[in-house]
């Protein structure tokens, strides 16, 4: 009789037990996967033991960081971010698929916003809406209803990210320029991390 051993990298039991739990949902489909998976994630962070190995990459005063706690190779995975306090996540996309984050310590504020283009590659945006994630609480990006968001964390937070697959490419929009009134942003090509990481 063979017996499955957990992966080596692997940072304790729970984390693997709702990484598995949540690739079954991913199964079922994206929507069971964000209908079912942020309260069964939260339910997971308030186990003792839960963090063992599971830690942040410390983030600068000007970037987040976003640490990989458990993903398969060509599975989902779990990341854990470090959000700088004042910082904003400027305008992006992801690949179609929905995903979403459960907050570990601090505020996250995830606005969904809608663009207009005003130029040639050039765009304007306007928030459809916003929501204030508190310790413990989730949040669901899901481009299938809206496709850019922006992120602002006024203190630092750290919070958990779940994805159906491990891309290092999006999209996002950076200012057209440094000036304090500018409302026009172009879209780029960005990493998100190196591959392999
Ligand atoms: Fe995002």
């Amino acid at each position: 009789m063979s017996r499955q051993t957990a992966p080596e990298s692997d940072p304790n039991p729970l984390v693997r037990e709702v990484y598995d739990e949540l690739g079954e949902l991913l199964q079922e489909g994206d929507d069971a996967f964000i209908e079912k998976g942020p309260a069964r994630l939260a339910d997971a962070i308030e186990q003792d033991g839960f963090f063992e190995n599971v830690t942040t990459d410390p983030a600068a005063p000007d970037e987040y960081t976003r640490e990989k706690v458990i993903g398969d190779p060509g599975e989902h995975v779990i990341r854990f971010m470090e959000w700088p306090p004042e910082y904003t996540l400027m305008p992006h996309e992801h690949h179609g698929r929905p995903c979403f984050e459960v907050l570990v310590d601090g505020h996250l504020t995830l606005s969904n916003l809608e663009r207009t283009e005003v130029g040639d590659g050039e765009y304007a945006f306007d928030v459809v809406d916003s929501e204030v994630t508190d310790p413990g609480e989730p949040a669901v990006v899901d481009p299938r209803k809206n496709e850019i968001h922006a992120v602002y964390s006024p203190v630092r937070s750290r919070s958990l990210h779940v994805y159906p697959s491990d891309n290092w490419r999006a999209f996002g929009y950076v200012p057209k320029d440094d000036t304090p009134d500018n409302d026009v942003y172009e879209r780029r090509e960005f990493t998100l991390r190196e591959p392999g990481d």
